[in-house]
């Protein structure tokens, strides 16, 4: 089955062609230079921006796969959640698709394909048939964006339970405000690993845990320096997580300093890396220690490119011998539109009762708001 996916959720124009759940192509048209000068994306510039690239997005995914748009099966395209006028120009365009060609229709919930992105092979790769039997279920997804930090509950493909949420910032969106705090740039996340990894040899992170809270503290061998940040809600009986809590205290420390030179700056960076680490594998560690059903863990989402963050998962993986996936590819981790198609590829395998026909797709509307415990609603 071959499938045209498209995602135009947030500021990248993506487009994927995709045999069954084997990469063809996945075309990622940033909009980075429109939005870099104001700090943020701006949702008026991200529309226009995706109507400026969505055809020659598509012709370039169709040209690369080497597949012509008659043989397409599907159309996998992003409902929800995502900025309302920039999700409306993909789902347009797939509408438009589906009716000229006569091609049905499986709208997605952008958070499930980071769900399930890790179920998405390279093409060189043996196509499995019942991909569905190679998982072991109860699974735990953990999806760690700019936009979302999250750990859920999967019982089976299409039947979410969030279980523990960030009552505040996202993860990589803390990564994103320390970056701009340090002047380090965007996007923020990507830059504090860097530095992190760079210069990590001379430096001692310990963690401490007293009745009621838990700091992240590192000792430079050469400086003797000390810093430490606390980890927010770490004691707290839920799995909710904040990071609001850290950006402030990483404020505080910033100010406390008074003068950040090379050394210190990088210092800074292991810090605020390892603790936003820790802030969301605790969560993790401990959910699984109740609930030792728990099978398998599936990462997703743009901090999932970080190498300390599956570093730490992996390790408690192995401790409570649990199957690690993740995507095969860093391109998989950020928005793209290949995630988006794993989900149209299990969905009419599995439950091809909700491919929508071309006559049809009118009914299809975007859900800016979308949770990915509420995927049942687009159906
Ligand atoms: O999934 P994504 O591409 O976009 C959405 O938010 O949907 O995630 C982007 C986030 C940004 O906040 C970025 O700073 C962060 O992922 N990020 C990283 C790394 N690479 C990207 N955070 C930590 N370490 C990284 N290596
Ligand atoms: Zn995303």
């Amino acid at each position: 089955m071959y499938i045209l996916s498209i995602d135009t959720s947030c500021d990248e124009t993506s487009v994927a062609i995709t045999k069954n759940n084997l990469i063809l192509s996945n075309i990622v048209a940033s909009q980075y230079k429109y939005h870099k000068k104001y700090g943020g994306v701006v949702p008026s510039l991200a529309k226009i921006a995706h109507k400026k690239t969505i055809d020659k997005t598509i012709s370039l995914a169709l040209k690369k796969a080497n597949v012509e748009i008659k043989e397409i099966d599907l159309i996998s395209v992003t409902i929800g959640p995502g900025l309302a006028i920039a999700l409306e120009v993909g789902i347009n365009k797939a509408k438009e698709i589906s009716k000229k060609y006569n091609i049905p229709i499986i709208p997605i919930n952008h958070m499930e394909g980071h769900l399930l992105s890790s179920f998405v092979y390279p093409k060189n790769k043996e196509y499995i048939e019942d991909l569905y039997r190679e998982i072991k279920l109860p699974a735990l997804g953990v999806l760690v964006s700019g936009g979302h930090t999250e750990l859920i509950l999967v019982n089976s493909i299409g039947n979410y339970k969030i279980i523990g949420e960030t009552l505040d910032d996202a993860c990589g969106e803390c990564f994103d405000k320390c970056a701009r705090m340090l002047n380090l740039g965007y996007p923020g996340g990507k830059i504090i690993s860097k530095i992190s990894k760079e210069n990590k040899k001379n430096v001692q992170i310990t963690i401490t845990k007293n009745s009621q809270s838990e700091y992240v503290q590192l000792y430079n061998n050469n400086t003797q320096k000390k810093y430490s940040l606390p980890v927010p809600k770490s004691f707290s009986e839920d799995f909710n997580m904040s990071f609001s809590g850290l950006k402030t205290a990483f404020n505080n420390l910033i100010k406390s300093i008074q003068q950040i030179d090379q050394k210190t700056l990088s210092d800074l960076c292991i810090l605020v890396e390892s603790t936003a680490i820790e802030s969301v594998t605790v969560k993790i560690e401990k959910y699984i220690k109740q609930n030792n059903s728990i099978k398998e863990i599936w990462l997703g989402g743009g901090v999932i490119a970080n190498t300390s963050f599956v570093q730490k998962v992996r390790t408690i993986c192995k401790k409570y011998q649990i199957k690690l996936r993740k995507p095969y590819s860093n391109k998989l981790t950020g928005d793209n539109a290949a995630m988006i198609a794993i989900v149209g590829y299990f969905y009419s395998k599995y439950f091809p009762e909700k491919i929508i026909q071309p006559n049809e797709s009118d009914t299809i509307d975007r859900i800016p708001n979308l949770r990915i415990d509420n995927t049942n609603l687009i159906f």
